[in-house]
């Protein structure tokens, strides 16, 4: 059976950068076995010829050397234009018109990729609803939902009835392009494909889990949206708790989507609300000097681009073991890294100045270097009984044939083949909104702990290391 990817938000960045680079690179390396028809929609109009025309220099660049005029030439013949307003009943009544006529009357596989502004999502739902394109009698109808799913609870569980009203859970794939990431599926088999990290994964053994997402940018031109935001929304309700329910979750029975997806929920059950006092002591907030000065940012915004949370999840597996979460614009550097922290060694037989406090570290690099390390004590050669860290080093990338793909490839083809697990559950966006929502309220109302100031480039303000170092513990800043 055929299929056809519609993409609402054909003009928008996402499109030319990573929708068409990422669904061009799946046609090259032969991953699409059926045809693909690729119909933009978006308000200008345009010819299909001139549509194409305008993705190819984009898709040149960001799929690089595997990029050559004749598959493109092929590729792009699929790639059509509608012009339509998403507020226009009439519209969706004349694309529905437009699919059957290219798709030829013949049953097809859909896919409606909503990569619009998020206030858009819900008229864009009814609107196919309403046009009888949500119907999947002759062939699949799945929609694609970008984030920022919600900006909170309510908003998400308004938007979870509304959609529920059109499409059935199994047809909704909301994207978390975390997800799509290498190096965070390895995570899976780095847990659940060996016997020796399994037994030490859990409170007996590990002191504490940090995650980190550094991001040397910062927010450019898009005060817009993110001075509404906020760190908390944009990084920690859905990528930094995706990375956190991955660590911490418990093997399911199989890799399905549904059992995938409930053992990552418990997670969600787990971790326990922070209550009075916890938000000034479990959380620390921050904003890079200049922040105000951004084009678009009000001059008093108290907006966060820096925060840092201790969770935990009180369960069999994890009670009493920190999470602690971090996440930052205009930090040293860009990376993301999940760090597990192994305790102490009961009895320390060697002399202790001379050795890393606790020396047994897991670091799981997700990017832009992917790997893992270990870290271990081992002797000074030539010394008496003298240790220091030494570190096992895994390259990812160097064990792959050709460059790692984009997190978009592997989203996109595993909504073609209907398979959810990398993407997020109603219940597992509304748990997470649960999660951050109470932080929010309680940063924005007048017992706030403070906003510290940070520079830019360093690893954001100096209390967020206080912090740690008053518990006795310290963030592990490698870039
Ligand atoms: C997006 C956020 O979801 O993720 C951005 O809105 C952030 O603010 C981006 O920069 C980070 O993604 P990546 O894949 O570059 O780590």
């Amino acid at each position: 059976m055929a299929h056809t990817i519609v993409i609402f938000g054909a003009s928008g960045d996402l499109t030319s950068r990573k929708l068409i680079p990422a669904l061009y690179s799946l046609f090259k390396k032969g991953k699409l076995d059926q045809v693909l028809r690729i119909v933009g929609v978006s308000r200008s109009p345009f010819e299909h010829a001139a549509y194409r025309d305008s993705l190819r220099e984009s898709t040149e660049k960001f799929t690089k050397d595997l990029f050559d005029a004749e598959s493109w030439e092929q590729f792009s013949n699929q790639i059509f234009y509608h012009a339509g307003d998403i507020k226009e009943a009439e519209d969706f009544e004349k694309l529905a018109g437009f699919l059957t006529e290219i798709e030829e009357g013949e049953p097809v596989g859909r896919i409606y990729y909503l990569s619009t502004m998020p206030q858009l999502y819900l008229d864009a739902i009814q609107q196919l609803g309403a046009a009888g394109l949500a119907d999947d009698s002759d062939g699949f109808r799945r929609v694609i939902i970008e984030k920022p799913f919600g900006t909170d609870l309510g908003s998400a569980q308004f938007l979870n009835e509304q959609i529920h009203k059109v499409f059935r859970e199994d047809q909704i794939y909301r994207i978390d392009h975390y997800l799509g990431k290498e190096t965070v599926q390895n995570m899976f088999a780095l847990r659940f494909a060996n016997s020796i990290f399994e037994p030490i994964w859990n409170r007996n053994y590990v002191d504490h889990v940090q995650i980190t997402v550094a991001e040397e940018v910062v927010i450019g031109r898009r005060a817009g949206y993110y001075d509404g935001s906020g760190i908390l929304r944009d990084m920690f309700q859905n990528h930094i708790l995706q990375l956190m329910m991955i660590t911490a979750m418990e093997p399911p029975a199989r890799y399905d989507s549904s059992l995938v997806r409930d053992e990552k929920v418990k997670v969600l059950h787990s971790v326990r609300k922070m209550i009075g006092g916890d938000f000034a002591t479990n959380t620390v907030r921050g904003q890079y000097k200049g922040y105000l000065n951004e084009e678009g940012v009000p001059a008093n915004s108290q907006t966060e681009t820096y925060a840092a949370l201790k969770l935990y999840c009180d369960n069999w597996r994890w009670k009493g073991v920190p999470f602690y979460l971090r996440s930052g614009k205009g930090m040293s550097c860009r990376t993301t890294q999940i760090v597990i922290q192994f305790r102490e060694v009961p009895h320390i037989l060697f002399g202790q100045k001379t050795r890393a406090p606790m020396g047994n570290r897991l670091v799981i690099q997700v990017q832009p270097a992917e790997g893992i390390q270990l870290h271990f004590e081992s002797k000074v050669p030539e010394s008496e009984m003298k240790t220091r860290t030494s570190t096992l080093d895994f390259d990812f990338n160097a064990s792959s044939t050709g460059g790692m793909p984009d997190a978009y490839q592997r989203l996109l083809l595993d909504a073609l083949l209907g398979d959810a697990s990398l993407f997020a559950r109603s219940d597992e966006v509304e748990l997470a909104w649960g999660i951050i929502d109470p932080i929010i309220a309680a940063w924005s109302s007048p017992a706030a702990p403070e906003l510290h100031q940070y520079q830019t480039g360093q690893w954001g303000p100096t209390e967020s290391n206080q912090w740690m170092a008053d518990q006795h513990r310290e963030w592990f800043d490698v870039c």
